[in-house]
């Protein structure tokens, strides 16, 4: 007895405080199997459905999948790339009727609403909240639904004009650790993942953190969360959602946003991480540097990869040569690729593809700016802080991740610490969100561990070109002191105005020069750790 006390003591002891990691609560008992045989895959792309009948598909589907993933949406090539990493087999399937056909419901009843007002809230709150299966409905397709034996449980098309109406329920009982905002005009994206996880789905505001019409909105929603341990996902409205989303959801002691407004299927890909079988990202061996003619090291650094939702579309493209991770000049040169560590445990499957597909020179760091896209500066209190950065940690570890790009809205270098303290954190790429390159290059050390500021952003048309880049380059007062922050650069590529093709344009001209050195992130990294002088 006492020998299996002291050991059970042992293992409390060694296991970790946080015992829940980002997304455990939509995993547990789901599926336990790496591939799924027949997903229903509904062929939007081949011929569209209406917004009504995706709705309802996408609900049912969020429900099944609480279970294991049975039914996706497929609006375009990219879904069908995605889908193919968890499931081994698909069916084609044309409609709600089919769907309701081919996987009956005999337990399901349906919510109506509106889309488009807060009713679509309400109805996707009021099915999240619901142990048995409630389809999200609206007039157009209650005809279909009666014909298959399934009836009304709850009229919401009167809470048009009632943001509220969930958060007043107090028998409905939400995911205080995955929080829903999306537009109710938009509510196909994040349907799946909403009823899945049990989550609020909000929405209403300009501003996402203080409506002047609906001040206490964000404030109730968020507040629903369990500091240290939540995430939200979607994206705000307003004239500045990404200021004042990430913002608030910080300050609320989220672990941020997780931008998955155009995100489709994130409910069905979210399987549960065990099931995959990630390889993480090795070490690159060192670079030798010309000590005899010292030369400036530069890493360019492909920005926005926090953004999941153009993750799974644009960015990834799977047909045509997009600029980015689908570009057909990626490879060329060595360069650095934000992604959000989110994916380990969202949509591992996702991020194994990721990894498995870079060459050598991708190099693929995490962030903005951890576990989800915060301020870091921001968060409520260190305990906050602290499990953001172990959660950080944990995700980075699965994916080998060693660098973390942290875009802080102020307080710079300071508000990293808890970062750093992880041992499988090497440093920081540190940006300020509106300017990245606010820092002009400067370095300060952390934990003993480099903080490295953007120097010059290639961003059209605010800031530098590839001409104008390179010229700046060359024109850098002591830019070969490898002993100081002059001999580095870090270049924030800005996504919306650059690609791949003008990296590898930009890194001609400075090979030509002959006085740079074009490495990956780490590289820069570990050059800056060794030659640098603290101080
Ligand atoms: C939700 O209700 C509020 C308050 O009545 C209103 O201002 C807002 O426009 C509504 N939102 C939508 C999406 O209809
Ligand atoms: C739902 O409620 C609205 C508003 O009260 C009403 O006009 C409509 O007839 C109801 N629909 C059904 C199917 O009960
Ligand atoms: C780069 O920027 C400079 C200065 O604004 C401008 O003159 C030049 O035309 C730009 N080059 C390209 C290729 O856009």
């Amino acid at each position: 007895m006492k020998f299996t006390y002291l050991l059970s003591l042992a293992f409390l002891l060694s296991t970790p405080l946080a015992t829940s990691h980002l997304f455990s609560s939509c995993t547990e008992g789901s599926f336990d199997s790496a591939h799924v045989d027949n997903l229903l895959v509904v062929r939007d792309d081949l011929s569209p459905l209406s917004a009504d009948e995706k709705l309802a598909i996408s609900t049912y589907a969020g429900f099944l999948a609480r279970e294991f993933p049975r039914i996706a949406l497929v609006t375009k090539d990219e879904d069908m790339t995605w889908l193919k990493t968890i499931a081994s087999t698909t069916t084609d399937s044309q409609s709600l009727d089919d769907v309701l056909t081919t996987l009956p419901c005999d337990k399901c009843t349906y919510v109506l609403c509106k889309i488009g007002d807060n009713s679509t809230s309400a109805a996707l709150s009021f099915s999240a909240a619901s142990s048995d299966p409630v389809i999200v409905a609206t007039d157009a397709i209650v005809p279909m639904l009666e014909t298959h034996g399934i009836k009304m449980i709850k009229n919401l098309t009167d809470t048009a004009d009632d943001p509220f109406w969930a958060l007043d329920q107090d028998d409905l009982t939400f995911n205080s650790h995955v929080s829903v905002i999306q537009n109710a005009m938009n509510p196909i994206p994040l349907a799946d993942l909403t009823v899945k996880c049990g989550a609020l789905s909000w929405w209403g505001w300009g501003d996402c953190e203080k409506d002047p019409q609906l001040p206490s909105l964000p404030a109730r929603a968020l507040n629903l969360l369990t500091k240290g341990d939540s995430v939200v996902l979607g994206w705000g409205g307003g004239d500045d959602p990404e200021w004042n989303c990430v913002h608030a959801s910080t300050r609320y002691g989220a672990f941020g946003m997780i931008a998955t407004d155009q995100a489709i299927n994130v409910g069905i890909l979210n399987i549960d991480p065990k099931n995959v079988d990630i390889t993480p990202q090795k070490p690159k061996p060192a670079q030798p540097e010309n000590t005899d003619t010292p030369k400036h090291t530069v890493s360019f650094v492909m920005s926005d990869g926090d953004n999941v939702q153009w993750v799974l579309n644009d960015w990834s493209a799977a047909t045509g040569n997009n600029g980015w991770w689908s570009s057909e000049d990626r490879g060329k040169v060595k360069m650095g690729w934000t992604l959000s560590p989110s994916l380990a445990s969202l949509a591992p499957t996702v991020l194994k593809t990721i990894l498995d597909g870079a060459t050598e020179n991708d190099q693929i760091i995490a962030g903005p700016s951890g576990a989800a896209y915060a301020f870091v500066n921001d968060f409520p209190d260190d305990d906050t802080s602290t499990a953001f950065s172990t959660e950080t940690s944990y995700l980075m570890e699965t994916a080998g991740m060693r660098i973390v790009n942290v875009l802080n809205d102020e307080g710079w270098a300071s508000s990293v610490g808890n970062l750093l303290s992880q041992d499988n954190i090497d440093g920081v790429f540190l940006y300020e969100y509106n300017g990245y390159s606010e820092l002009e290059g400067a370095i300060s050390f952390v934990e003993d561990k480099p903080v490295v500021g953007g120097r010059f952003n290639l961003w059209s048309p605010d800031f530098y070109n590839v001409t104008t880049l390179v010229e700046a380059l060359q024109d850098l007062p002591n830019l070969d002191d490898v002993t100081s922050s002059d001999g580095y650069t870090v270049i924030p590529v800005h996504a919306w105005s650059h690609t791949v093709s003008d990296i590898v344009a930009a890194a001609q001209l400075l090979e030509e020069d002959g006085r740079f050195d074009i490495v990956l992130p780490e590289e820069l990294l570990s050059r800056v750790a060794k030659n640098v002088r603290q101080n």
